[in-house]
């Protein structure tokens, strides 16, 4: 049994905060942002918004998308850093919202490669034959657990979710291989250092600045790029692809730099090479989805398509899918 996805969404939230907003909160510029990053805005949860609100939204496009009912639905899966609750999942919330009774719903925890990680097991899920349609989404409001006092995280991060209806198909082979790696070794290098077992919320302990990103920006971004081009040559190689022969790249979208050093690595031109971090910054585990659903439903995406999705972030997680597209563009 092959899988192939059949329906994307995503949904971000209303607000907006500027380059220039942050001029004012920090001592920063929309100069320094935009050469360091390439980040220009990004989307910020207003109070009553959660993980869920956008991870619903945008798994309620992906449905209706792909033209299916959330009953028929057989997996929920949601990559998060930033669920609503330590538990019960946000999946099992999305469940519940969606009234997809007959979906198992869990979180994956695996940084900016949730959604890579949640395709990768919705796919193996497939094609083993245990089920038949998936949700898959990558959802964050990263805003509630950044400094905004600490101009090196707080000008990166923003919130949003992107979701893809991921089906069983006998005849169309729509991902062609996932590929997942951890480098735990490096684990200290991007986290959050309160709310597990190690911080607990005690008397003692409840000091904010444990909630907040805590990152060594400049190791982070060497890793990334030795890690996003190792993954995505997996990808290549095990299809017996090379990197001229993609229609599309659409990368995690962390910082321009990561990218286009990965880009160059890869020898992909430009216009191969999706980018929208310049309007929501890096979305961790919704960056890679709802880049997906904004290229399709912009009209990037042809049938028969190559494209190559990679993915990198705390863990260290990283890894790709090589997706064949099977949609015809919206427009047609
Ligand atoms: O999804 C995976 C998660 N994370 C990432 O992908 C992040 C990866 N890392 C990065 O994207 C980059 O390392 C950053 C954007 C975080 C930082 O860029 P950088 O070019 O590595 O800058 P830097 O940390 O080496 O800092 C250079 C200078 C420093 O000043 P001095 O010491 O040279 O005087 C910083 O204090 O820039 C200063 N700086 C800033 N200046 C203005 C740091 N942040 C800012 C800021 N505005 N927001």
């Amino acid at each position: 049994m092959n899988a192939t996805i059949t329906g994307t969404g995503s949904a971000l939230p209303a607000k907006i905060l500027t380059n220039a907003d942050l001029e004012l909160m920090v001592d920063t510029s929309d100069e320094w942002i935009t050469s360091r990053t390439g980040i220009k805005e990004r989307r910020i949860a207003a109070a009553g918004e959660y993980t869920s609100t956008f991870a619903a939204e945008a798994a309620r496009r992906a449905i209706s998308m792909a033209g299916i009912s959330p009953e028929e639905l057989d997996l929920i899966i949601v990559g998060t850093v930033t669920p609503d609750f330590p538990f019960p999942s946000t999946a099992c919330i999305i469940q519940n919202e969606l009234g997809a009774c007959n979906a198992v719903a869990f979180d994956v925890s695996a940084a900016c490669s949730g959604f890579i990680y949640g395709l990768s097991i919705a796919d193996s899920f497939i094609r083993s034959g245990r089920i038949k349609k998936a949700l898959v989404i990558g959802a964050e409001v990263l805003s509630r657990v950044v400094d905004w006092s600490d101009r090196n995280t707080c000008i990166l991060f923003g919130d949003g979710a992107g979701a893809a209806i991921v089906e069983a198909a006998e005849d169309l082979k729509g991902i062609l291989s996932t590929h997942i790696f951890s480098n735990g070794s490096c684990w200290n290098l991007l986290y959050q250092p309160g709310s597990g077992s190690r911080n607990p919320a005690t008397d003692r302990s409840v000091d904010p600045a444990l909630f907040f990103i805590n990152m060594e920006g400049n190791e982070v971004f060497k890793h990334a790029v030795r890690a996003m081009e190792e993954a995505a040559l997996a990808a290549l190689e095990a299809n017996g692809m090379t990197a001229s022969e993609l229609s599309l790249f659409i990368p995690h979208q962390a910082n321009i730099r990561i990218v286009n050093a990965t880009a160059k690595r890869l020898a992909l031109p430009a216009e191969k090479v999706f980018i929208n971090l310049h309007n929501y910054g890096n979305t961790s585990a919704a960056s890679i989805p709802i880049a997906l659903d904004e290229a399709n439903r912009q009209g990037w995406l042809k049938r028969g398509d190559s494209i190559l999705l990679d993915a990198f972030g705390g863990g260290f997680t990283y890894g790709s899918a090589l997706l064949r597209w099977q949609l015809d563009p919206l427009n047609s």
